[in-house]
């Protein structure tokens, strides 16, 4: 196999089911090894906000495809934050409804969306020195990722962490359909036809039910260790 000459270091490829807690931990990895964060997930929201706002129908792919041509999505940092801009408008919090997950889940089963933003990760992760979170990172999008993890918890445990997050952000949610939520969207993203949510072979499992934040992240960081003297040797 050819291997990639990545300037920025490796990349480091996070895969898992909604709730898992890839993007707490991505985020801390990333701070770690000094990497930049890629949270592919994002993308896909914007995308579907974006669609959505423009009244685009799911069904009218051609369309779609249209769209998917001009579509340009970009992070900021903020004071802090990261901000996601679609089409140069600030989506950051808009993205993040339940409504908006379960459209996302529906609107990235979409070839034209894929292939687009299939792309554009390519391009952002292409040198290296980058942690990406999503569900076929290291299945289709950098499938010759130094590091894969395949991050999960169980459907329980993932419907708590995320009823917990939206009751804090002041929405009115219960847990029952928390629940129902992410099992509506573990099928949706599993049973799709293009890059559906599969652990890659060579992806190392983290069950996050019982374990702390603190100690995934550590568990993460030491494998990219070894992967990073190992690539120096
Ligand atoms: O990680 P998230 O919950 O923000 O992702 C939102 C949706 O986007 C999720 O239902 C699946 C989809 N997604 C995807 O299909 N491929 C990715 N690489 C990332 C997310």
């Amino acid at each position: 196999m050819l291997i990639r000459h990545r300037p920025h270091g490796i990349v480091v490829a996070i895969d898992g089911p909604s709730g898992a807690g890839k993007s707490t931990v991505a985020r801390l990895l990333a701070e770690r090894l000094g990497y930049i964060q890629i949270d592919t997930g994002a993308m896909y929201r914007a995308a579907a906000f974006l669609l959505a706002d423009g009244g685009i129908e799911l069904s009218d792919l051609a369309g779609v495809e249209e769209f998917c041509r001009d579509l340009e999505i970009r992070f900021e940092l903020f004071e802090g934050q990261k901000l996601v801009f679609a089409n140069n408008r600030n989506v950051t919090d808009l993205i993040r409804t339940p409504e908006m997950s379960l459209l996302t889940s529906r609107t990235s089963a979409l070839k034209p969306v894929r292939s687009a933003l299939l792309k554009a990760q390519q391009r952002m992760g292409d040198q290296g020195g980058v942690v990406l979170e999503g569900r076929d990172i290291g299945t289709v999008v950098f499938p010759d990722a130094e590091v894969k993890f395949f991050l999960t918890a169980s459907v329980e445990e993932r419907a708590r962490r995320r009823f917990e997050e939206l009751v804090a952000k002041g929405e009115t949610v219960t847990l029952e359909e928390t629940v129902s939520d992410v099992a509506e969207r573990d099928r949706q993203d599993s049973e799709r036809a293009i890059a559906p949510l599969r652990q890659a072979d060579d992806a190392v499992p983290i069950d996050s039910s019982f374990s702390g934040i603190d100690d995934v992240v550590q568990a993460m960081y030491a494998h990219c260790q070894l992967k990073l003297s190992a690539r120096e040797q």
